[in-house]
């Protein structure tokens, strides 16, 4: 009797147990699976969160790509090439010259206008240095300076052959501006001249951009032109040869906002620094400088998209007037859409044009910043 309620009291137990340990066993497993739910839902998360990240990211990397860093408006200088007469010796004509090229390379400007302000109708740079102190192709020499300072050293030898106007053009201070690459200098664009050297059918010339490696172009060129190269990643560091897509003189400043050198322009009279700008929708700003002008300090200059400022030499601005043919006018201010007074309160009776260079340029600089900050004109693109 005992035994019998002893067992039935242990199966009970026993019972009890396997339910209890049912029970523990059907809360670990849904401990578990809230667990496993948990990790799920964290993984899910921390997959979504990613997701959005990456696209952030592709948004933003868009975003800075549209970004525009280009420089879409230009600066041109105009200055009489008679400024070189003022000089006695070819050294020191040569100096002037290396003087207006640094002001130029200095405050980015984009294009010079050599004109001839005593009426001599010069065209071409073709032309010899005929001995100081006489008169005319002061403009010639100017012009060949500072295209010769304007070309990276590299490619020098291929453009400038020997000439008297250019004998002391070595000696001079470099422009040392963004163009002018070292060899191992690593940049985007490279200029570069073509190189007479075969190539097979469908594949592109060969420039020399001053690298170790010569450039193979998309393209086949005539030898001997002048090219700017933008440059492509190398695909193997061990290639022979680098690969390269020619693009204008103009892609630098206008995609990248590169400083890309100065282009240089003759002028047979004052009149011919407008009618014949390359620009085709010509300059849209003209500032003429003289100590006659009003004051540069009040000055607000409009939204632009090429600009002008013209220098006189000895004589002032009037002297390029008196001989030029296609103007009827004796006050040069009526010339231009401003006409200032760049160093008000000088200190000395003149100023001469090397030094009004640097100093309008330079009074100017902050008022360009100004106007081309508009709206208008940062979202205006161009063909130059
Ligand atoms: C030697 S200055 C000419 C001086 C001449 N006596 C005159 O009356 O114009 C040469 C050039 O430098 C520039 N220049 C000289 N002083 C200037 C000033 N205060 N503001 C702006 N440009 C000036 C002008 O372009 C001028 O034609």
């Amino acid at each position: 009797m005992a035994d019998s309620s002893a067992a039935k009291r242990t199966k009970g137990a026993q019972a009890e147990e396997r339910k209890v340990d049912w029970r523990r066993w059907k809360q670990e497993r849904k401990a578990e699976k809230k667990k496993w739910k948990e990790m799920k839902l964290l993984k899910k998360l921390e997959k979504q969160r990613m997701r959005e990240l990456a696209e952030k990211q592709a948004e933003k990397q868009k975003e800075e790509q549209k970004e525009d860093k280009g420089r879409h408006y230009t600066l041109s200088v105009a200055l009489p090439g008679s400024i070189l007469n003022n000089a006695q010796s070819l050294e020191l004509r040569t100096y002037l010259a290396g003087q207006i090229a640094r002001a130029c390379a200095i405050f980015c400007v984009d294009e010079i206008i050599v004109f001839d302000e005593d009426g001599e109708d010069v065209k071409s740079v073709e032309g010899d240095f005929e001995g100081i102190g006489r008169r005319g192709k002061a403009c010639v020499q100017l012009a060949r300076i500072l295209q010769y300072l304007e070309c990276p050293q590299y490619l020098r030898k291929s453009f400038f052959p020997k000439h008297e106007d250019l004998q002391f053009a070595g000696l001079l201070n470099p422009l040392d501006s963004p163009h002018h690459m070292r060899v191992d200098e690593d940049s985007e664009y490279r200029e570069g001249v073509v190189l007479d050297r075969p190539t097979k059918p469908g594949r592109g010339s060969f420039v020399n951009c001053g690298m170790r490696k010569e450039v193979q172009i998309d393209r086949q060129l005539n030898p001997g032109l002048r090219v700017t190269v933008r440059l492509e990643e190398p695909q193997k560091p061990e290639a022979k040869v680098r690969k390269g897509t020619v693009v204008s003189s103009h892609h630098p400043r206008t995609v990248s906002g590169l400083y890309w050198g100065y282009s240089v322009r003759l002028a047979s009279c004052l009149s011919a620094v407008f009618s014949e700008c390359p620009f085709k929708e010509g300059y849209d700003l003209s500032i003429g400088t003289s100590e006659r002008g009003s004051s540069v300090d009040q000055a607000t200059l409009p939204s632009f998209r090429h600009a002008l400022v013209v220098f006189g030499g000895l004589e002032g601005l009037e002297a390029g007037l008196d001989v030029d043919p296609n103007l009827d006018v004796t006050d040069p201010s009526v010339l231009f859409d401003f006409y200032l007074n760049t160093c008000p309160s000088q200190g000395s009776r003149t100023i001469r044009t090397e030094e009004a260079l640097l100093i309008s340029l330079s009074a100017l600089r902050p008022h360009i910043n100004e106007a081309v900050k508009t709206p208008s004109n940062s979202c205006r693109k161009e063909n130059h």
